[in-house]
């Protein structure tokens, strides 16, 4: 059996705490190679390289490469994976339109090479050293059908990035191409019978990533570790500055009784519960929309430390410098005009689809 991620291990929202964990979870796994996609330099070119030196990843790309100061991390463009009497050889590829929603500056950080070219350089060298070529592509599905038409060299194109659920592989040629979907909610399970060095027959199942499937003890451990860890108070400062620590809505209470008690009878105020109903209150990919400043200075951290914290509270919107709070009068720093834009970083399409926003500020005004 070969085991290959086609990248993107790493999610859209930057956590390096969450990362370490998932890399040493992942590094368990035994994977004999692992693509590079957008999502894995969420934290930036630097925690990436790390990660991978750490754990020895067989990270493998033939165009992508995290750019450090001390020099790009050399990833090779191919690996070698002997399986029984079979040479299968891996190559790493991305296309660069899948890292067009990364920000600015951890664009700058990333060199990514043509596709077409860099393939071309190594295909040769690649056939020669193996039974059966494997490309780990990551790229929409149409970006992967086109890369079989030009190189039918390639037996086998396993893609990740592409937001859909492709169940039935498809085939290009001599080249088959299965795509998992996304959040890694399935593993793709492919059985290949080969003749002549072809792939011949197959047979491809998405396995959905359910409770019903057994953990495996050390990668439950590890997981169990981080959340305990998660659960831990840690120490606030206490010290206020301009910028926090938040505070609460209760210290609002006594001077905006009206907005307080509109509030409380919107959803925003009951949002962690909504997480505790579904016992996710420690997820920190479920943290940064329900509570209030979590990930910034002073902000939510868990609920041993700050549960004064929870749900979306008055700060979120109107941020309140703590001279506010001392001189009542003194509004600098407090912000009272609302913009859509603040909404839609928690209300985005995949969240809250319905989301209009005329109709929902008449909901959240006080
Ligand atoms: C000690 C009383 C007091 C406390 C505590 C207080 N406020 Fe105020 N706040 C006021 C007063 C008085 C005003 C009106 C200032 C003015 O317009 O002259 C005000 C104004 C505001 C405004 C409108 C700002 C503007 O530019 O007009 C917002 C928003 C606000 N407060 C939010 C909050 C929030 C959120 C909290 C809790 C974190 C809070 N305040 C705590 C007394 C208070
Ligand atoms: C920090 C993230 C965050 C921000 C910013 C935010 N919301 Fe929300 N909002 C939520 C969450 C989470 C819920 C769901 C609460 C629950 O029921 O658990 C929600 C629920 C709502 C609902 C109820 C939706 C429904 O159908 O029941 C409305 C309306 C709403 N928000 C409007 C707004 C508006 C308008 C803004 C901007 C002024 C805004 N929100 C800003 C996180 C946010
Ligand atoms: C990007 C911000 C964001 C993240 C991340 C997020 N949520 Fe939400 N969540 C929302 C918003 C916004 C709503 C309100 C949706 C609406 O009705 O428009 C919501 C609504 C909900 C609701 C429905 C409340 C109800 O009963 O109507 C539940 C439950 C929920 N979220 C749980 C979760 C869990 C669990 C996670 C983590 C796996 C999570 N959310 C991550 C923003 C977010
Ligand atoms: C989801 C965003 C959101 C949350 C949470 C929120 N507010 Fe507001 N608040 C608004 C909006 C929108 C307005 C109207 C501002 C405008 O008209 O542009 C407003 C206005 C205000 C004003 C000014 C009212 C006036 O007439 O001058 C005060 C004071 C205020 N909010 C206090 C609070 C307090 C206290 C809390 C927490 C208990 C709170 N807000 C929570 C969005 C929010």
């Amino acid at each position: 059996m070969l085991t290959v991620d086609a990248g993107d291990l790493l999610g859209w929202r930057s956590d390096v705490r969450r990362y370490e964990t998932l890399m040493t979870a992942v590094s368990r796994l035994s994977y004999d190679a692992v693509g590079i996609g957008d999502n894995d330099f969420v934290d930036g070119a630097q925690f990436l390289g790390g990660e991978i030196r750490k754990h020895v990843l067989p990270v493998t790309s033939a165009n992508v490469r995290p750019a450090l100061p001390e020099g790009d991390l050399t990833v090779p463009p191919f690996i070698i994976v002997p399986k029984g009497a079979l040479r299968i050889g891996v190559i790493g590829l991305a296309t660069p339109q899948s890292f067009r929603f990364i920000s600015p500056r951890r664009r700058s950080e990333i060199n990514i090479a043509d596709q077409a070219r860099a393939l071309q350089q190594v295909l040769a060298g690649v056939r020669k050293q193996s039974d059966l070529i494997v490309l780990l592509h990551h790229a929409d599905m149409d970006a992967s059908i086109e890369i079989a038409r030009k190189f039918s060299d390639i037996d086998l194109i396993i893609g990740s990035h592409d937001q859909t659920v492709h169940k039935a592989p498809v085939r290009e040629g001599q080249t088959l191409i299965v795509h998992t979907g996304r959040n890694g909610a399935y593993v793709g399970h492919l059985t290949l019978t080969l003749n002549k060095g072809h792939i011949d027959q197959f047979e491809n199942r998405l396995i959905p990533l359910t409770d019903e499937i057994a953990d495996e003890p050390i990668v439950k451990g590890v997981i169990e570790a981080y959340y305990a860890a998660l659960r831990q108070p840690v120490e606030q400062t206490g010290l206020l500055t301009l910028d926090g620590p938040f505070q609460g809505a209760d210290t609002c209470i006594p001077c905006h009784e009206k907005a307080t008690s509109q509030w409380r009878e919107t959803p925003h105020a009951r949002a962690f519960q909504s997480l505790i109903d579904d016992n996710k209150q420690d997820h920190p990919e479920c943290l940064g929309c329900h509570t209030t400043g979590y990930g910034q200075p002073g902000g939510y951290r868990n609920v041993q430390a700050t549960d004064h914290l929870t749900s979306v509270q008055c700060e979120v919107c109107h941020r309140v410098a703590v001279t506010h709070l001392q001189k009542p009068q003194n509004t600098a720093g407090t912000v009272k005009k609302v913009s859509e834009g603040l909404c839609v970083t928690c209300h985005t399409p995949v969240q809250s689809p319905d989301f209009h926003y005329e109709e929902a500020i008449e909901r959240v005004r006080h």
